[in-house]
């Protein structure tokens, strides 16, 4: 087995068994995806967003409703393909109504997965994206505004970068400078 094969098989092995709803974490009773993270195991940079929407449930893929076109455009702006770079969520599972996961589902699920996906990555950097996915990694309440784009204390071989969300960004275009800058310094950070 190539160390290249071996993280994906250590992913899907970490996902398995979360797939059937019956094993859900959230104790969702209706039909869902688990909402794996996406991209390549071997990249320097991990983007974490907050929990799938609709349809990213429809899909089974993170990302891929308005605020995920947005992040590919953005990405591509910057000269890197989603693929290239692995996006995934602090929640796997769609919260009931759309609402957000509340900070215990947040702490269940990044013990279950979050911390096991980035051992099994070993990604330079980490980049968040909203104060969900940054509340949820550090188990404490965060100042966007004053944090976005700062090199955060996360843990010391990983460099962790908070930005916007971009469904932030679809509501108040006038942060896209500032998100853009982030996530290219999260990107070049990433490559040095
Ligand atoms: N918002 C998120 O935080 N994650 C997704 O996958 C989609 C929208």
């Amino acid at each position: 087995m190539t160390p290249r094969t071996s993280k994906a098989l250590l992913l899907q092995k970490l996902y398995e068994p979360y797939k059937k709803c019956s094993a859900c974490p959230l104790g969702l009773k209706v039909q869902h995806n688990f909402v794996c993270g996406n991209g390549n195991p071997h990249t320097k940079l991990i983007l974490i967003g907050e929990a799938p929407g609709q349809h990213e449930d429809e899909q089974g893929l993170p990302f891929v409703g308005k605020s995920g076109m947005l992040l590919t455009k953005t990405l591509e702006c910057l000269g890197i393909d989603r693929k290239d770079i692995f996006i995934t969520n602090i929640v796997k599972c769609r919260p009931p109504n759309n609402r957000k996961p509340t900070s215990e589902e947040s702490k269940k699920y990044k013990h279950l997965f979050l911390l096991k996906e980035i051992e099994i990555i070993k990604p330079k950097v980490i980049c968040t994206l909203g104060a969900t996915a940054l509340e949820g990694l550090l188990e404490n309440p965060v100042k966007m505004g004053e944090m976005h784009g700062k090199q955060v204390l996360f843990d010391k071989n990983i460099i962790l970068i908070p930005t916007y969300h971009p469904a932030y960004i679809l509501r108040d275009p006038r942060k896209f400078n500032e998100w853009f800058a982030d996530l290219q310094k999260a990107w070049n950070l990433s490559q040095e």
